[in-house]
């Protein structure tokens, strides 16, 4: 495949699950590659492979606006953006506290918005832009009512970003379960990753996926494909089907 040498990618979420995935195969790749971190003392205890003297740490809380505008890439070139960081807390929405939810907000659309305005003029031509949302945006669940709604709100952004800058190669990355640390984030039970464990998607041979889709200028990628297809169905009559399938709209509170 391709490879990326000269290019240089900033990276949110580059120490843990999907993202570390992404850096890896970058940084194999010949990349250079940024990442955002907000805990610098994680970044040097993260073992990466290959390449490691194309890579370096920024430190950068994403939670904080002033902390992500003081981010310095005047001099630099970027050539790609991977919004890989995010999170959701798998509880109804009135056990949310409101960090809880301003989080979840913050840092799955707000944060990652004031981001790319602040990295935009540093982008080159045509930058990659890549965003890590959910299959959960086409469809909400009991127990995912904040983490969907900010999903959805970050797809939107993305699409809108597309029709605003079209030299931008923007992909949106919409995942089923994936095998990472985030579940034991949004759920410390475990009840939800357990139900789906066997459909849990591999997070290295989604971030080479993902870089396929990249390279081929794809808008989206949906996995696994057949959930996709599902959610398809779920849009033509939402109501009637939450009515039918029950469990299958509550199987993160169960
Ligand atoms: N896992 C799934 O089942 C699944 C399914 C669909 C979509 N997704 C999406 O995939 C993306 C990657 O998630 P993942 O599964 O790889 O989860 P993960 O392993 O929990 O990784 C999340 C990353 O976000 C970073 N992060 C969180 N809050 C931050 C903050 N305030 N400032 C800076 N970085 C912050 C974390 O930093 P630390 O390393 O410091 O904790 C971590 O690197 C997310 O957007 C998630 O919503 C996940």
């Amino acid at each position: 495949m391709e490879n990326l040498i000269g290019k240089h990618f900033v990276i949110t979420g580059g120490t843990s699950g999907l993202g570390y995935a992404l850096t890896k195969v970058l940084l194999e790749r010949g990349a250079k590659v940024t990442l955002l971190v907000r805990s610098m003392t994680k970044f040097k205890q993260t073992f990466f492979p290959h390449n490691t003297h194309l890579l370096q740490a920024v430190q950068c809380d994403l939670n904080s606006a002033e902390q992500i505008k003081r981010l310095d890439f005047a001099h630099a070139t970027i050539n790609g953006l991977i919004h890989s960081a995010g999170l959701g807390y798998f509880k109804s929405i009135s056990a949310h506290s409101e960090e809880e939810m301003l989080e979840t907000y913050r840092i799955n659309v707000v944060h990652f918005n004031i981001l790319l305005n602040h990295l935009a003029h540093s982008f080159s031509e045509h930058p990659y832009i890549i965003g890590i949302s959910s299959l959960a945006a086409h469809s909400t669940q009991a127990h995912s009512g904040h983490y969907a709604a900010s999903k959805a709100a970050f797809n939107q952004v993305l699409n809108t970003y597309r029709l605003e800058h079209p030299n931008y190669h923007i992909l949106t990355v919409n995942a089923g379960p994936i095998r990472t640390p985030f579940h034991a984030k949004a759920d410390p039970t475990l009840k939800y990753a357990t139900q789906v464990d066997k459909l849990m998607l591999d997070p290295d041979k989604l971030a080479n996926q993902i870089i396929i889709y990249m390279l081929r200028n794809k808008a989206e990628l949906n996995a696994p494909k057949w959930l996709n297809s599902l959610l398809k169905l779920y849009q033509l009559a939402p109501r009637k089907l939450e009515r039918a399938f029950p469990k299958l709209f509550n199987n993160k509170k169960e």
